[in-house]
Parts: C-alpha cells; structure tokens; sequence
C-alpha cells in the first residue's frame, strides 16, 4: 500500500507533504510532485498537510489510475528532499478541475 498525488497537486505544487515524509519519496516534475510507491512506507503524514486534498491512499475509489502515474514519473524525475516555495498563483489552482486536460492541450507544460 502507498500514498499517491493525483492532478490536484498540477500548478498548485506547494510542497508541504514534502517537509513531512520521513522517507523522502517524493519526485519533482514542473508542474507537479508524484510519490514513489515502492518507497512510501504508508505512514499517512503528508495527506492531511496538502492545502490542495492531492494525495490520497490508494485503496480509495479511482486511485489505480494515479498510483501507476506517480510510479511511471518518480522513475523519471529528481527527488525532492525539501519544500520550495510555490508558485505565487498557486491558490488560484486548488480545486480547479480538468487540470490534465489543460496540460495535455498544452504540449510545453504538460507534467511530464
Ligand atoms: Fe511519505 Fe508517508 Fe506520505 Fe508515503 S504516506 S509519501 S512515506 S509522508
Ligand atoms: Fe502537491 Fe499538495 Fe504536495 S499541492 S506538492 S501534493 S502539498
């Protein structure tokens, strides 16, 4: 079992579940953080710190889909071992649906 982001993390981004894992399993793309699910222990820490209800467990209804998201990308992108700081309009993007599609239709901001 593991944690995983969902697209409500894309241009929201703000890293606070990054300061509380204890194992450093989150990876960085442009866009968007993913958790390696083979390295999350499960502990839960990060879910209720992110202003943005992007991560979730992956026993939750619709989650398949973005456990092997964040699996695919955290083999692609670096590991993030600190916050940064967001990107200032990134209250803006909580909440905002179809976020994927927006990135998709945008070839040079997609998350991957
Ligand atoms: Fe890290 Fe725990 Fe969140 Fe997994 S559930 S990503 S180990 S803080
Ligand atoms: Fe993304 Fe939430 Fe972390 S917006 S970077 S999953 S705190």
């Amino acid at each position: 079992m593991a944690f995983a982001v969902t697209d409500a993390c894309i241009r929201c981004k703000f890293t606070d579940c990054v300061s509380v894992c204890p194992v450093d399993c989150f990876y960085e793309g442009e866009n968007m953080l993913v958790i390696h699910p083979d390295e999350c222990i499960d502990c839960g820490v990060c879910e209720p710190e992110c202003p943005a209800d992007a991560i979730h467990a992956d026993t939750e209804p619709g989650m398949a889909q973005w456990v092997a998201f964040n699996a695919k990308y955290a083999a692609l992108w670096p590991n993030i071992a600190q916050a940064v700081a967001a990107p200032d309009d990134a209250r803006g993007f909580v909440g905002v649906d179809g976020k994927m599609q927006f990135f998709s239709e945008n070839p040079a901001r997609q998350p991957a």
